[in-house]
């Protein structure tokens, strides 16, 4: 049986293989997403910016340094955590990726999910949300602990997944109120968590 580790990096190397959508001509590299294959607590953000781009690591621009900073605000670092994207390629001018380019790949991070098996499944931004929560608005359910079902358990059965939604570091680097209400929704990832771990 294959580690998750070993599972991800097949994975990676099918996702640098992709082009099941414009993007990956306009982009450097993909950035699959990096982290422990073996994290309880996986953050999807919403696709790769510039540096990530030139890096082919998620959060490493503005945005990844302020996570860092949040991340460590509840003792945690990158390396005990997953960071992917809803999207692997960055597009041009970081406009919004179009539904056709979202909806190409998705499968690539069901897969992720489903390999890492995270207890809690924070989402940075309101665009990571939506594809999960298609109704939901950021602006009234940031910081609460959404739950459905979501993927399936080892013997088959329907996995309560638990989710934590949160507003976009990028969202928060110039705006002072909206750091603070992020500053506090991250505090609020450990009891998440725990809430997720007991299902
Ligand atoms: N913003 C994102 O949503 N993802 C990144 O990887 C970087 C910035």
């Amino acid at each position: 049986m294959p580690s998750k580790q070993e599972l991800l990096k097949k994975l990676n190397e099918e996702m640098a293989a992709c082009s099941k959508c414009a993007l990956r001509a306009g982009c450097s590299r993909v950035v699959p997403g990096e982290g422990n294959a073996e994290a309880e607590i996986m953050f999807i953000g919403e696709g790769p910016g510039k540096k990530e781009d030139e890096l082919g690591r998620p959060f490493v621009g503005a945005a990844g340094k302020f996570l860092d900073e949040m991340l460590a605000s509840i003792k945690l670092k990158r390396e005990d955590v997953y960071i992917a994207n809803a999207v692997k390629c960055r597009p041009p001018e970081n406009r919004d990726p179009l539904p056709e380019e979202a909806e190409a790949c998705w499968p690539w991070l069901l897969e992720q999910i489903k390999i890492i098996r995270p207890k809690l499944v924070v989402f940075l931004g309101r665009h990571s949300m939506n594809r999960f929560f298609p109704n939901e608005k950021i602006s009234e359910v940031h910081g609460k602990l959404l739950i459905k079902n979501f993927g399936l358990n080892p013997d088959g059965s329907p996995k309560r997944q638990h989710f934590l939604a949160l507003y976009h570091p990028a969202s928060a680097l110039y705006n002072g109120g909206m750091r603070e209400t992020l500053l506090n929704d991250f505090q609020k990832i450990p009891k998440a968590l725990e809430v997720a771990g007991k299902k």
